[in-house]
């Protein structure tokens, strides 16, 4: 176990969030940068025509267009309307997506609509971790698949570098969706072309 940083998995909790014009370019730049994230997402939970997918912070949308892409339906939730606006932007309009204000502690779905919810480099933003994977459980259906999935970063990284996870902290969110009810719960590597990430999936029971 590394005691050099013990920071806990959403150690970006007090983001200030983005708003206003910031927020948009932001969100012009997870447009490029978040691609890889996405279409490894789509890969590792094997999405399909069937599948409903929520994504908790969503941005401007990258991972919601590739469960489309795929013949999904799919509800890209954010708490910041620069990020909606964004996606909505550059998402063609479609009876398959929704796009909706909310976060992780409080997703706007009904119980057990989703078979994904995933959340991609933004569980280290989530301000209360038991609180949004007790929602992740709530609005997946019984046998859904959880999705995290974090940049990987090195112990005692600071600023920018420091977004995302070290192995500890990957591992320390697997053990809280075991303690949340969740099964099967796997810590993966993925290569997205800009340098490695955490996956971690997990089975709703
Ligand atoms: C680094 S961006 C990633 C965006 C997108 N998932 C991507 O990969 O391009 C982090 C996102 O998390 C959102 N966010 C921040 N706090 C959140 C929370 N508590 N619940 C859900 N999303 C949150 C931010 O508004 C932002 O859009």
């Amino acid at each position: 176990m590394d005691t050099s940083n013990p920071l806990p998995v959403n150690h970006h909790a007090d983001h200030p969030g983005f708003s206003g014009a910031t927020g948009m370019l932001f969100g012009l730049f997870f447009l490029l940068v978040g691609r890889a994230n996405a279409r490894l997402a789509v890969e590792v939970a094997k999405v399909s025509a069937d599948d409903r997918v929520i994504d908790i912070g969503c941005g401007p949308g990258g991972a919601v267009r590739e469960a489309l892409r795929r013949g999904a339906e799919a509800t890209g939730v954010d708490p910041s309307p620069a990020m909606l606006r964004v996606a909505r932007l550059v998402t063609r309009t479609s009876a398959r997506v929704t796009w909706v204000r909310g976060a992780a502690e409080r997703i706007p779905a009904e119980d057990g609509w989703a078979t994904v919810v995933w959340s991609l480099a933004t569980v280290h933003h989530w301000k209360d971790v038991a609180a949004g994977l007790r929602e992740a459980h709530r609005v997946l259906a019984p046998r859904g698949r959880l999705l995290a999935v974090e940049r990987q970063v090195e112990p005692g990284a600071t600023g920018v570098a420091s977004h995302g996870w070290t192995r500890d902290q990957a591992q320390s969110f697997a053990a809280q969706c075991r303690t949340m009810g969740f099964e099967s719960v796997d810590v993966g590597e993925g290569e997205t072309g800009r340098g490695g990430v955490w996956t971690v999936s997990a089975i709703r029971s």
